[in-house]
Order: C-alpha cells, then structure tokens, then sequence
C-alpha cells in the first residue's frame, strides 16, 4: 500500500481546497484526478461529459487511478466525487493509500454551488432536490470506502486540516 492521503466527497465538500492547504502542511505535492483527467483530454470536464459522455469519464477515473498507483507515493489526492461510486475503484484507492471522507450536508453542498456552472450533474431544474437525491444514495458508499469520516459543513479549514493532520501520521 502506498502512503497518500487520499480526500473522497461530494461535489463541493471542499476536497480541492482542503488538499491544498494539506499540502502546504504536510509539505507533499496535490494530485486532483478531475485536473489530471482535464489536462490529458485537453478537455474540461463539462465538454468531456456533454462530448464523450459520462460512462467514458467513469473509465477514465479508473484509468487515472491506475496511473496514480504506479507513479504517485507521499502524495495529497482528491478525487471526483463521482469516483467512489465505482466498486472497482474502492481497491484501488486504497491501495493507493489512506481514504479520508469530507462529510457534508445537502444544505451546505447547495449554499456552496447554487451560481456553480462546471458541475454538469448539477446543471438541472432543481439542483437543490438532485443534490439531495445523490448525496443519500452516495453517502453511504462514501463510509463504506473511507478509513476516516471528517465533519466539515460548519468547521473552519484549519479544524479540518488538524482532524486530517492527526490522522495521517
Ligand atoms: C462529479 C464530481 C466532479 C467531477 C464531475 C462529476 C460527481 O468533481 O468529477 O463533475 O459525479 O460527483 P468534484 O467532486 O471535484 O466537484
């Protein structure tokens, strides 16, 4: 098993912003799979979902994982919050190190991504109610592949970098 810190959650739950701050303090570089993923299909990912569709972004998430587990050790990763959903893929992250949940509310992930335009999931009628829908029926795959929960709808980053921090020694 490799020694990342892999960052799993919904859409919003702050998995960029978090693995950024972790980095500057655990002093290891970030791997963002939807960057990754962009950067070799030369591609955002709302083209590549209206484009390609959402089956052949899946393959490319395992794709990277794959990728990740030969070349990537000490490293921060956060993945699409769509990646956990694929069985295959639990093993793989976590072979590639220990798997942290960003746990949050519907409410929060909503306040959060109301004006967001890069979320082709969420680019619906009722995004408050798609929210809702996915979160329950993701939230449990989430634990279910986590080693550790971290709270984050009402804490700070810095509570949340200490939580994951004190974790990851
Ligand atoms: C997705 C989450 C996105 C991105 C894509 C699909 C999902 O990543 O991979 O839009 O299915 O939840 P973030 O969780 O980083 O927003």
């Amino acid at each position: 098993m490799k020694n990342n810190v892999i960052l799993i959650g919904f859409m919003g739950s702050g998995k960029t912003s978090v693995g950024i701050r972790l980095s500057y303090h655990l002093k290891r570089t970030m791997i963002d799979t939807d960057k990754w993923i962009e950067q070799r299909q030369k591609m955002s990912i709302s083209d590549l979902f209206a484009e390609k569709g959402e089956a052949a972004f899946r393959e490319m998430e395992t794709d990277c994982l794959k990728e990740l587990i030969r070349t990537a050790d000490h490293q921060i990763i956060s993945v699409g919050g769509g990646l956990p959903m694929r069985k295959e893929n639990h093993a793989l992250l976590k072979e590639l190190g220990k798997v942290f949940y960003l746990k949050i509310t519907p409410e929060a992930v909503y306040e959060r991504l109301k004006s967001d335009t890069t979320r082709p999931l969420l680019q619906v009628e009722n995004p408050k109610e798609k929210i809702r829908a996915l979160l329950e029926e993701r939230a449990p795959v989430y634990e279910a592949c986590a080693d550790v929960a971290v709270e984050v709808s009402d804490k700070t980053f810095e509570q949340i970098i200490k939580e994951i921090c004190a974790e990851s020694r």
